[in-house]
């Protein structure tokens, strides 16, 4: 299927996949992925390493500012399943999915400073267009002007049991009702910050996929664009 050069925003509340439909969407399309949350992630873990955080949650906020103005090196190497996020030579895919980043990139991601730094990343890396990012305020601040604006919703058990399941996938034990906590108390703290909430771009279509598997998000994507952009799979 072939399209314009666009920018495609996918947002939403935690583990609605909205990454593995980014994914999906950038190896039909040939578009690049970006994962806005790997960033939060990364700087979640930067901080953690340098003691920018305390046992009571508190954040070193100079501390952890020194360290991005330092220029944290954070980027992307690889596409698709074998994508992962470096920090400097490091390969970290593994160290920012764990709990304890999951529990802590909330905070770190609501600090005004950490939003600026990771929007210039993403900036720096979807400068081309042909991008398809997910996150949490990428059709509402990142790229508000995004050609295809997507939000994301699925019910909060089925998300809990597809994130355990992932996880354990990973080899990482894990409490479903502690999955399912972590997920509402992200939503929550995503959606009631003061900097870029979480929340539905006014132009964004919405998309509960509960109960829809892989292709039938596909096929939802692919009537859009052809109705949109005029694509069609025979192009
Ligand atoms: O998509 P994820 O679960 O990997 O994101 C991790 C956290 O990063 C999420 O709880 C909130 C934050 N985030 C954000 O504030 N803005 C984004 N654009 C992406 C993620």
């Amino acid at each position: 299927m072939q399209i314009p050069d666009i920018i495609i925003a996918i947002d939403g509340y935690s583990s609605t996949g909205k990454s593995s439909f980014a994914k999906l969407i950038a190896g039909e399309l040939r578009y690049t992925y970006l994962d806005s949350g790997a960033l939060y992630r990364g700087v979640t873990l930067a901080a953690m390493e340098g003691r920018c955080i305390s046992e009571d949650r508190a954040i070193d906020e100079t501390a952890l500012k020194a360290l991005l103005d330092a220029g944290l090196d954070l980027r992307f190497v690889g596409s698709g399943k074998e994508g992962a996020l470096y920090i400097g030579e490091r390969n970290v895919e593994k160290d920012i999915r764990s709990m304890e980043v999951a529990s802590l990139v909330s905070l770190v991601a609501a600090l005004p400073f950490v939003r600026a730094f990771v929007d210039m990343k993403l900036h720096e890396f979807g400068s081309g267009r042909r991008v398809v990012m997910d996150g949490r305020d990428i059709g509402t601040t990142v790229f508000p002007d995004a050609e295809l604006k997507i939000f994301m919703v699925a019910d909060a058990d089925v998300r809990a049991r597809r994130r355990a399941a992932e996880m354990a996938a990973k080899g990482e034990e894990v409490d479903l009702e502690e999955v399912k906590r972590n997920l509402l108390e992200r939503d929550y703290m995503d959606s009631h910050r003061e900097t870029s909430p979480l929340s539905r771009a006014e132009d964004a279509i919405v998309l509960d996929n509960s109960y829809m598997s892989f292709e039938d998000q596909m096929d939802w994507v692919k009537g859009i664009l052809s109705s949109r952009f005029g694509a069609s799979e025979s192009e």
